[in-house]
């Protein structure tokens, strides 16, 4: 019997009202993590990674309109959930860390001070122990010197430090499920790879989800369990790690498999794949938005995208039988 996921996305569907026009940033996305689990959402700038991450915890902009579909984290509808539920599950059962920690810290508050913030908030820390616990998070994460940091300013600070101090907020309180959005990103190669040991040591140690956003596909399956594909608002392929390196089976996986240098690669590094993403403006997007890209479309594609799920594999693709016989 499969236990229930931490957290269910079902056939979401996100439009953006902009002035010109509307944007269908995602649409029909379907993808779940469970407890303990590492997934790996990946594709390139512009695929929706982002709007995703947000829209599952109930926090995008004034612009979106979610036009259908649900996300259950635990059991309760995020989507349908008051802001009062909302907030009382954000920083304690969900935490989010981003590419720009400036984005998450005050500027104008002591480090310590933030940490302890979060931890009166959403723990039952005794107030006289909130000092000592804010500077063993600080410890936790490699912080040197905790204790002079804990009075530290933001701006005081390196920007890998700065990301250390992040991860650190979004980890006092034993979240159930971390959602990182391409946490390392400009970052220099060595603090990528601390940064990636600490958040991978500290979700395994707690027995903790992640969802880890990423263009770097080498971090991907150096990391996580499962990989989720993303082109133009669509998941085209989700499959475990190894399977879906081993035998990839959208065409668009293939690409990028495909361009991915052995050894550390990025996508914005890629130039191999193609053409660029559709237009998500307009309003006549066919029905395979990787269909004009695509080395082996068919009239076949202009047709509503299969869903297909072979086991764990879940994979939108016409091309899908002709590559099962050549894999
Ligand atoms: N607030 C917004 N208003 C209009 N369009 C947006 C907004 N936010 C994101 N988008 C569009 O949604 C698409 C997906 O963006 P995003 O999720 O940021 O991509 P990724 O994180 O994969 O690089 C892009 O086409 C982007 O322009
Ligand atoms: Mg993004």
């Amino acid at each position: 019997m499969p236990t229930p996921a931490l957290l269910q996305v079902e056939h979401l569907s996100l439009q953006f009202r902009t002035r010109d026009g509307t944007v269908r940033a995602l649409e029909d996305v379907s993808l779940s993590i469970g407890k303990g689990e590492t997934v790996g959402l990946v594709g390139e700038s512009g695929s929706g990674k982002s709007v995703l991450a947000y829209a599952l915890l109930g926090l995008s902009d004034g612009a979106a309109r979610v036009t259908g579909g649900s996300s259950r984290f635990d059991g309760l509808d995020l989507l349908a959930a008051g802001e009062p539920a909302l907030q009382a599950i954000r920083g304690r059962e969900v935490s989010m860390i981003f590419q720009n920690p400036k984005v998450a810290l005050n500027p104008i508050r002591k480090v310590g001070h933030q940490l302890e913030d979060v931890l009166a908030r959403h723990t039952t820390t005794p107030r006289a122990q909130l000092r000592d616990k804010a500077i063993a998070c600080l410890a936790d994460m490699r912080i040197p010197d905790p204790a002079r940091r804990y009075h530290a300013y933001p701006f005081e600070l390196s920007g890998g430090l700065c990301q250390r101090v992040m991860i650190a907020l979004a980890l006092a309180c034993g979240p159930k499920l971390l959602v990182a959005d391409e946490p390392t990103t400009g970052l220099d190669v060595t603090t990528q790879a601390a940064i990636m040991a600490l958040v991978g040591e500290a979700t395994r140690a707690r027995g903790m989800a992640m969802l880890l956003i990423t263009h770097d596909l080498a971090l991907a399956r150096e990391r996580c369990d499962r990989i989720v594909v993303m082109h133009a608002g669509h998941v085209v392929e989700s499959a475990p790690t190894e399977d879906l390196f081993r035998d990839p089976r959208h065409p668009y996986t293939r690409q990028l498999i495909g361009a991915t240098p052995v050894g550390r690669a990025s996508l914005a590094e890629l130039s191999a794949i193609g053409g660029s993403l559709p237009d998500l403006r307009r309003s006549d997007l066919p029905a395979c938005r990787f269909a004009g890209r695509c080395a082996l479309r068919t009239p076949d594609c202009e047709q509503p995208l299969p869903e297909l799920r072979a086991g764990p594999r879940t994979l939108r693709c016409h091309q899908a039988s002709l590559q099962e016989a050549t894999a």
